[in-house]
This record gives C-alpha cells, sequence and structure tokens, in this order.
C-alpha cells in the first residue's frame, strides 16, 4: 500500500484497495449510511463489489448517465434532489465512484448540498486517479464553457484502486497517460522515462504522477501562480477542444496535440531541444494520443485570445526546457507565429 498526505487527507494508492475500503470509511465517518453517486457503467462493473465491500453499510445509489453532459446544472439539481428523496442528511457521507466526470459533479454536490457534507473519492479511470480526484477542485459545466461553476473542496480520502483500470477501454487507458506524460514532463524525468519504455503503469507511477500534482498544488491551494504548471499543453488542449465541441477529441489527446504545439513554440523560443519535441511526438504517436498531420497553432489562435489564462500582462506560457524542468514566459499572441 502506499499512502500520500495532503494537508487534510489522505490518498491511498493500493491493489484490492476496495477490501479496505470500509475500515478507512470507519477512520473518518461515525454513521453507516453512505450514499453513492456513479455513471451507468461503473455501476454496471462496480457495484455489486462495492456492496460486498461494505458489508455493514446501508447503501443508496444515484446513477448518472456517462461523460461530460452529465455535468450539467441539471444533473447536479436531479442529482441533490435524488439524495434528499433517498434520507441524505447533512452529516451523511457521499461517496463518488468513477471517471472525473462523476468526481467533478457528485465533489460539487458535495461541496453545496447543505452548504457542505463530507465525500470520499474513488476515481476509476486512470485520468481521474492521477490528475481529476487530486487538488480539490470541483465543478460542473454551463452551455458558455466547462467548469465555469465549482469550488475548491477536500474529500475527507481518496482510495485509488488500480484494479479499476483492467476494465478501461484503451482510449480512456490513454487519455490518463497525457496527463501522466505531462506530469513527467513537467516535473518528474523518472515519470516520464518509465512510460517511454512502457505501455501500461502500476502504483509507482501513479503515486510519482499523483506527487507532482501535490507539489504543485500544495504550493499554490488556490490556482494563482504554480498551478498554471499543470496548465502545460492545455491552453492549446482547451482551445482544441472549445473548437471540435468535446466529442472528436478526448481531453488527453486535445492536450497532447497542446503539448506538442507548446514545446515546439519552446523550440522556436530556443527554450526546448528540437530532440524532445521529436521524442515527445513518437511517443504520443505510439500511445495513440495524436496522429500527423498534426494539430497547428495557427488554427486555434482565435479561440486562444478568449482563454481565462490570457491575463492583462499577456500569456503565461507554460515553457518546458528539459525533462522536467518548466519556465513561465509571459508572451503577446503575436510572438507565437
Ligand atoms: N477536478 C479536476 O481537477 C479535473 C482535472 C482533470 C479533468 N477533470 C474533469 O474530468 C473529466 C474527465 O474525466 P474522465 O476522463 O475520467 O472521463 P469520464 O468520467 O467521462 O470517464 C470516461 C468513461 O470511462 C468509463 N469508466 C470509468 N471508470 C471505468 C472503469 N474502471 N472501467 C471501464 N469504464 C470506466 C465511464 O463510465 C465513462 O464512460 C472532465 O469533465 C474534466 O473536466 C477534472
Amino acid at each position: 500500500m502506499t499512502f500520500i498526505k495532503m494537508p487534510d487527507y489522505s490518498i491511498y494508492i493500493e491493489d484490492k484497495g476496495l477490501e479496505n475500503l470500509s475500515k478507512y470509511i470507519e477512520e473518518v465517518y461515525d454513521y453507516k449510511d453512505v450514499f453513492v453517486v456513479t455513471d451507468q457503467t461503473v455501476y454496471k462493473l462496480y457495484h455489486q463489489r462495492l456492496i460486498d465491500a461494505l458489508p455493514d453499510f446501508r447503501i443508496s445509489f444515484v446513477i448518472i448517465e456517462d461523460g461530460e453532459k452529465s455535468k450539467s446544472i441539471e444533473v447536479y439539481q436531479q442529482t441533490i434532489e435524488k439524495l434528499i428523496e433517498q434520507g441524505m442528511k447533512r452529516n451523511h457521507l457521499l461517496i463518488s465512484l468513477g471517471g472525473g466526470v462523476v468526481g467533478d459533479l457528485a465533489g460539487f454536490v458535495a461541496a453545496t448540498l447543505y452548504r457542505g457534507v463530507s465525500y470520499i473519492q474513488i476515481p476509476t479511470t486512470l485520468l481521474a486517479q492521477v490528475d481529476s480526484s487530486i487538488g480539490g477542485k470541483v465543478a460542473i459545466d454551463l452551455k458558455e464553457g466547462k467548469n465555469l461553476i465549482g469550488a475548491f473542496y477536500n474529500p475527507k480520502f481518496v482510495l485509488i484502486d488500480i484494479n479499476f483500470l483492467k476494465t478501461l477501454e484503451k482510449r480512456e487507458y490513454a487519455n490518463g497517460l497525457a496527463e501522466m506524460i505531462k506530469a513527467g514532463l513537467i516535473g518528474d524525468k523518472k515519470l516520464y522515462n518509465y512510460i517511454l519504455e512502457n505501455e501500461t503503469v502500476g502504483i509507482e507511477e501513479i503515486t510519482r504522477a499523483i506527487h507532482v500534482k501535490r507539489e504543485v498544488v500544495l504550493a499554490d491551494p488556490f490556482d494563482h501562480k504554480e498551478r498554471m504548471y499543470l496548465n502545460f499543453g492545455h491552453t492549446f488542449g482547451h482551445a482544441i477542444e472549445k473548437t471540435h465541441g468535446y466529442d472528436l477529441y478526448k481531453h488527453g489527446e486535445a492536450i497532447s496535440y497542446g503539448m506538442l504545439i507548446a514545446l515546439e513554440i519552446g523550440v522556436h523560443l530556443n527554450e526546448t531541444k528540437p530532440e524532445l519535441y521529436e521524442e515527445v511526438k513518437n511517443l504520443l504517436i505510439k500511445r495513440g494520443l495524436v496522429k500527423e498531420p498534426l494539430l497547428q497553432l495557427n488554427d486555434y489562435k482565435d479561440e486562444i485570445k478568449t482563454d481565462k489564462k490570457n491575463l492583462a500582462d499577456g500569456f503565461h506560457f507554460i515553457l518546458v526546457t528539459r525533462v522536467g524542468e518548466v519556465k513561465i514566459k509571459i508572451l503577446k499572441l503575436s510572438d507565437l507565429s
């Protein structure tokens, strides 16, 4: 078992972690009613395992449809109504069981229902395990854009069980791998080198990726400065997602193209070696995250102008100078050609 301590909660990273769930819950919660938010796929695959793992608890489920469309005001309201109908009270525990969509929605429900209830995160996708369940950001979308309503709200604990990854589709696995490649590039050379050589990851690599996010989040819990490092590849990634809608490219694919554009700019500014660009490009092609011809910066400039990271003094742009080392440069859009 691996254990990471955040200032006010723990992250357990385990093989067969569900077996310990009951014990971990009892450490933070005195009652026997738990309320689980999950999506249809995860419910089908895992509800029985969850029930078996919590023999002494009364479990109520709220099941949402799969996919980003469930991070909506409507589904948020329906989820809250169902929880109240099922008898959830202010001192009860909410469990988020699923990928980043479930985690973001359930976390926002937890942050707001009765002005805040306790919750735990059990992330079941690789992306949720290394990224969305860590750092306390929870949110839902508006038609005007993603994650526009949200909160910083920490869970009581995060339980990462790598067994969930066995049922994940290949494209979803790669989606999480993209965030791990990013974590390696911005903060952990050993992690990056491992992913260069290996197609799958285990407890050690997931732990390393979480450590990269942990360091950045702890330095900047409310996303004013250092957290920007986590946005490496995301400025263009978000522009790509917005331009094509959120269906054509998965987030990991969009940020993979975005990382290549960011590395290319680094090469152009003499901050990044061309060899690193080529190496990352070949890795992302091999893992099925990008295809040639690659997406080009010029096609997304208009979208980038409205990015919320475009601050008054220009773009705070994250460059990877070497694997594991980053630098913020303030650039104008006109510098990026
Ligand atoms: N809060 C944050 O800091 C943060 C960070 C990054 C991303 N996010 C958010 O995360 C979301 C994306 O999360 P995601 O990539 O996990 O997508 P997702 O939650 O939509 O899950 C992808 C698909 O995998 C299925 N699935 C989940 N676990 C499975 C399992 N073990 N086996 C088989 N199938 C499984 C789901 O049912 C779904 O169909 C986005 O909304 C994004 O905004 C949030």
